[in-house]
């Protein structure tokens, strides 16, 4: 029997009677009969409820206000952004596709932020026509071009640039992004942050609105979300004393780490806020500064453990002495994250789920690719073909990261509420493969 404090992060999963793993009052082995694996499930009451303390953290902390934009990298359908506009939060993207996504459900264009180190010019025309929110200005080639399309195109926009704090946030290589070696950003430490204030405030079609960080991602530690909010705070004052301009909003990113096993053990994002707010205050009292308008914007933490991937279990291979495989009908296809950052999740049998965990396995996909794996010595449940496997806290960066590689259609992804489930992104088939084939 699994001990349900350590597996269960999310509030949303439990066994039943009949041993089976439940996800928002679903059964997900009947889920996997009915749609078939693989198969993505979301709980919108988990993806709700972590929206809306994110928001009750913001007002509650925060005297000036502030905004949750909601990271749609992290996961981007339609019914996220109906679900995100609804709970009264913004968003970020980072390209016109998920840009396009959210305006196909009307998102409200001012709760937009667009993000990107090489926008291209179409997708800024697009963020000015749809009249986006904020344009966070990733370096200084982009403010001059976004200004020439503003002129271009007789319209103007609201900006913030996107700083590089230079701060070491203990995470994987691959993710951080605060350092000074990041393709992200505008440095502060070699004076360009301040040139491209000083710029920025000169050209036309644009009006700086205030700055912009994000530090890195899967972040357990406070110490650097606030070194990184005193940095930028101490850099808005000294940009007032040398320009006279006095910036009122300060995006702070992302980056707040979740549970994906056991030795993970996250803050609660009302302790987050609580610690940054606090060393805001105490840094505006500090340098005299007007506490500005704070932008938050959680992607990993507002959907990973809201979601769940099912897998039928296929072929089974036991080397003695060296290891047993089981491979699953989809793998790095539908999450390359063990592939790319060997990151672990717990993982179970979900018809097995009153079982003991007692046999360790190796997670294999179905791609040519002996890099292919979820997991490597998993324990699970003992296994037979035609189980199903559950992988855990895979609502963030999963759908959003999959391919076709191999020509794999990508699987649907169910939405769950209160016991019932809805189809809100459909399979792909074989027409969607070669539906761009000429
Ligand atoms: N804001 C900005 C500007 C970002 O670049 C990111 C993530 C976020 C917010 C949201 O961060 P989060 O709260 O999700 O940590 N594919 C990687 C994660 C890449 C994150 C990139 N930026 C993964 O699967 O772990």
């Amino acid at each position: 029997m699994l001990k349900g404090d350590m597996m269960f992060d999310s509030a949303s999963l439990n066994v039943n009677s009949q041993g089976h793993l439940v996800i928002g009052g679903c059964d997900t082995v009947s889920l996997a009969n009915r749609y078939g694996t693989p198969l993505y499930l979301m709980d919108e009451t988990a993806i709700r409820t972590t929206l809306q303390g994110y928001k009750k953290s913001v007002d509650d902390n925060l005297k000036n206000g502030g905004m949750v934009a909601y990271a749609s990298k992290a996961c981007s359908f339609k019914e996220i952004y109906r679900i995100v506009m609804q709970e009264d939060c913004g968003i970020d993207v980072v390209s016109g596709g998920e840009l396009y996504t959210a305006m196909q459900v009307g998102f409200p264009a001012e709760r937009i932020f667009l993000h990107g180190n090489n926008k291209s010019d179409m997708e800024l025309r697009m963020a000015l026509n749809y009249g986006v929110g904020r344009i966070v200005v990733d370096n200084l080639t982009e403010l001059k071009r976004l200004s020439d399309i503003t002129k271009r195109m007789g319209k103007s926009t609201d900006i913030y640039l996107r700083i590089t704090p230079g701060i070491e946030a203990h995470t994987h290589d691959f993710i951080r992004t605060g350092q000074i070696d990041s393709k992200f950003g505008i440095t502060l430490e070699n004076g360009d942050g301040l040139r491209a204030v000083k710029e920025a405030v000169k050209l036309n079609g644009i009006t700086l609105k205030g700055l912009h960080c994000h530090i890195g991602s899967q972040i357990f530690d406070e110490k650097p979300f606030i070194f990184a909010a005193q940095t930028m705070l101490k850099f808005m004052a000294e940009i007032r004393e040398i320009t006279g301009l006095t910036l009122c909003e300060l995006d702070l990113g992302g980056g707040f780490g979740v549970k994906y096993t056991e030795k993970d053990n996250p803050k609660k994002c009302a302790d987050y806020m609580y610690l940054v707010s606090e060393a805001l205050k105490e840094a505006a009292d500090k340098l005299n500064f007007p506490m500005p308008y704070i932008v938050i914007e959680p992607g990993r933490s507002v959907v990973a453990s809201s979601g769940i991937t099912l897998y039928t279990i296929g072929s089974i291979k036991d080397i003695p002495g060296v290891r047993s495989y089981i491979s699953i009908d989809g793998g790095m296809t539908d999450n390359p994250r063990y592939a790319l950052y060997k990151a672990p999740y717990t993982a179970l049998i979900a018809n097995k789920a009153n079982l003991p965990a007692d046999s360790v396995y190796t997670i294999a996909g179905r791609c040519c690719e002996s890099g292919d794996l979820i997991q490597e010595n998993a324990i699970l449940q003992s296994c037979q073909r035609g189980d199903i496997l559950a992988v855990l806290s895979t609502g963030a960066y999963n759908y959003s990261m999959s391919s076709n590689y191999n020509r794999l259609p990508r699987p649907a992804v169910i939405m769950i509420k209160d016991g019932d489930s809805r189809v809100v992104v459909k399979a792909e088939d074989y027409e969607d493969i070669v539906r761009n084939d000429l």
